[in-house]
């Protein structure tokens, strides 16, 4: 059976608006290094060591993702304190926002720089 696609946007550091397709249950970290998007390097590879797949989340779309001061483990809130560009209110690891259907057409804005 095929997995279902969900509609990813992302602004990319320059200002240049993209739309991609992603798989439910991948993240949209590897949606954005698989689609070519600029931007997200993830150099852990989504371990959520790094820090360097930084998004700001669409305020729009922050209540459905979740903030990572809310989340039950600590690491992700701690590792956006050591971003290269500073932390916003809706400031989230990319590899650690999975896709489904309630997050099917999010957007997300890709920080000027990641290290
Ligand atoms: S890819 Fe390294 S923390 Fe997300």
């Amino acid at each position: 059976m095929e997995k279902e696609l969900m509609h990813v946007n992302y602004i990319e550091p320059s200002g240049q608006f993209k739309t991609v397709e992603g798989e439910a249950g991948a993240s949209v970290m590897s949606t954005a290094k698989k689609r070519g998007v600029v931007g997200i390097e993830a150099e852990c590879g989504g371990f959520m060591s790094c820090a360097t797949c930084h998004v700001y989340v669409d305020p729009e779309w922050i209540d459905r993702v979740g903030r990572a001061e809310d989340l039950v483990d600590d690491t992700e809130d701690e590792l956006l304190e050591g971003t290269v560009c500073p932390r916003e209110s809706t400031s989230r690891l990319s590899c650690q926002i999975k896709l489904d259907d309630a997050l099917d057409g999010i957007t997300v804005r890709i920080p000027a720089e990641q290290s």
